[in-house]
């Protein structure tokens, strides 16, 4: 059955504007795929297995098997959780992810998941030339990222002083680097400022998500 994997990176709840937009995207997109799975993981209230030590040596144990023509480690300790997050994203044909800019960058609990599934050797392997190659291939992604202040669609400039939007450009790579290349991106911005407006560009922004939804 095709299984489509939502990520929620704001722990807002009802208060979130990415998570209001998402819900939209769900509901149109189960209007359309009635027969879907849809794996709803939200990443403040889930337990997230723990990467620390243990996982870092593993990891880099691992790359050190991998570069020896191993097979990899034994699946122990915290390898077994990062195993488990990998199988999780691994067994989703699609990925909807939303989530707010914290701080110029992503929310912590979105990093840690990050730590937990981009795994050179698993996700990523490294041909002879040295080259990355992503392995989680064929899979669309859509962002729905949601900011209190507005931001351009590209890579951060040195010139775009104490505004610069580190998160998307950022989210947008890792996912590349582990083999999307289908992204899409849905900015629901600025928040900042609740009234009307805010409320006029919410509701767009919904618009545009049901749209996309028909399409993913
Ligand atoms: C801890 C924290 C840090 C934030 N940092 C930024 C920021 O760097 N840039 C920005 O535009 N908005 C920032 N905001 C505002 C949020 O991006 C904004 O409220 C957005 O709507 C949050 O997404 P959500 O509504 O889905 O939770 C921050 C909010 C919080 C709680």
């Amino acid at each position: 059955m095709t299984k489509l994997l939502y990520l929620e990176a704001s722990p807002r709840k009802e208060h979130s504007y990415s998570s209001r937009v998402a819900r939209a995207f769900l509901d149109a997109y189960k209007n359309v795929n009635p027969e879907h799975e849809i794996e709803h993981f939200p990443l403040f209230d889930v337990e997230l297995p723990p990467f620390a030590a243990e996982g870092a040596n593993q990891k880099m144990a691992a790359i050190m098997d991998m570069m020896q023509g191993g097979s990899g480690i034994e699946e122990a300790g915290e390898w077994a959780g990062v195993m488990q997050e990998i199988r999780r994203l691994e067994s989703a044909d699609k990925v909807l992810l939303s989530s707010p800019i914290w701080n110029y960058s992503l929310p912590y609990r979105l990093k840690h998941w990050i730590d937990l599934v981009v795994q050179v050797g698993t996700t990523v392997k490294v041909n002879e030339k040295f080259e990355y190659i992503g392995q989680v291939t064929g899979r669309p992604l859509q962002m729905i990222i949601a900011s209190g202040s507005p931001y351009e669609d590209r890579f951060p400039l040195e010139t775009d002083g104490t505004k610069t939007d580190f998160m998307r450009s950022y989210v947008d790579h890792i996912f590349r680097f582990i083999g999307f290349t289908d992204i899409r991106t849905l900015r629901v911005m600025p928040t900042g400022i609740p009234g009307p407006d805010t409320e006029a560009m919410v509701e767009r922004c919904e618009a545009q998500a049901r749209e996309a939804a028909a399409n993913f």
